[in-house]
């Protein structure tokens, strides 16, 4: 979550971002299990010059990017020369501290490691900025992390603009959530859960509702509609989905979840998912939309008189759109606005799923309030 947080904030904001690996090849595993391709190893940034180094948490990732001599170089280098430098979750702790890169800086880091931070510098802030430095907390705070790098780089203004554009202030007072219809989603077994992906899907949605619905223990599978398992999601990044969708057709999924984005098209035309979201309606199981997807529901006469919210491009194509809550539950269906509300979207379906006990605990490993 965090370093796709990041990456896509950033090039929304106009920076050019390059994601590097530190390991042997360009696909790397990332915490959740979602696979990423990189754009380039670490050693062809060595005599690059950039504004900014940010370092993305989970373990063993930050040690990983720890022991990684290059990457140590080439941040302190940079750090040298008094440029920008970032890190969240586990990374301050685990890279920057060892790298000696915290000296006289107030620093955050993730509650779980805050006790390896020198006591004096240590503060528990959401997001730190220490002059060139600057420090976050986990996935839960890292919208707050990217467009502070985003206003550090380009500006009060654009930082205005991208909070926005991803929905982050301005629901601050909507309801969180609205419930209709309200039954059970209790399973007697491991939920199975299929999110299909297509060149264009929003990276932050895909990577958010995976990373936080396996962090639930549920069975999560990406499947892609493309020709190949890597797709190009919508700012970018290099997905490696699980299954093409013809496999993961072959299965029957306790819920389906469509992510937002340009791949509307390129979903909707997919016969396979067609089939599934159709048996999961008359079947009586789960399914949900978020951000531009529920177009796609639309599409395919799923929607019927359910209540349901979208990205609000989407909303006026669509019908039955009720109220300005962020997500939306009417029976079998859930959905939601997009972007920032992707994290309240999986967490709503964890609390239907396994009960809001589980959606509390989930919600404190990312370091993110969870109301009552
Ligand atoms: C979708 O993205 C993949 C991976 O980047 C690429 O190889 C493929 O050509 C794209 N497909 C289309 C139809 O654009």
């Amino acid at each position: 979550m965090e370093a796709v947080i990041i990456i896509d904030i950033l090039r929304r904001a106009g920076a050019e971002v390059t994601l590097a690996s530190v390991e042997e090849q360009l696909e790397v595993e990332a915490s959740g299990g979602t696979r990423l391709v990189a754009d380039t190893f670490i050693s062809s940034c060595f005599y690059e010059t950039f504004d900014l180094v940010a370092l993305p948490g989970g373990m063993p990732g930050s040690a990983r990017l720890r022991d990684c001599k290059i990457l140590q170089d080439i941040t302190s280098k940079h750090a040298e020369k008094k440029r920008l430098y970032g890190a969240i979750s586990a990374a301050p702790a685990v890279a920057l501290l060892p790298w000696g890169l915290l000296k006289k800086k107030q620093t955050t880091c993730h509650p779980a490691f805050m006790d390896k931070l020198p006591t004096f510098w240590a503060v528990k802030s959401n997001v730190q900025v220490s002059g060139e430095l600057t420090t976050s907390r986990g996935p839960g705070t890292c919208f707050d992390f990217a467009v502070s790098l985003v206003e550090q780089l380009f500006g009060n203004s654009v930082a205005m603009d991208i909070s926005d554009l991803m929905l982050l202030n301005a629901d601050a007072n909507a309801l969180k959530e609205e419930e209709f219809n309200d039954i059970s989603w209790a399973l007697d077994h491991t939920p199975q859960v299929l999110i299909p992906v297509a060149n264009g899907s929003e990276e932050i949605e895909v990577v958010t509702i995976v990373d936080i619905l396996r962090r639930a223990k549920a069975n999560v599978i990406i499947a892609s509609v493309e020709k190949s398992l890597q797709i190009l999601s919508s700012t970018g990044t290099k997905i490696v989905a699980d299954k093409m969708i013809s496999a993961a057709a072959e299965s029957t999924y306790d819920l389906i979840i469509l992510p937002g984005g340009v791949s509307n098209e390129r979903l909707h035309k997919s016969r396979f998912l067609k089939k599934l979201l159709k048996e999961q309606d008359s079947a009586g199981r789960f399914f949900g939309a978020i951000c531009s997807s529920l177009a796609i529901l639309q599409g395919h006469g799923l929607l019927k008189d359910r209540q349901a919210i979208a990205h609000p491009s989407v909303m006026s194509n669509v019908n039955h759109v009720a109220t300005g809550a962020r997500v939306i539950i009417d029976g079998q269906l859930i959905t939601s606005k997009g972007g920032a509300t992707a994290t309240d979207f999986a967490l709503a379906i964890v609390s239907k799923l396994f009960g809001v006990a589980r959606a509390r605990s989930v919600a404190e490993g990312l370091v993110l309030k969870y109301p009552r």
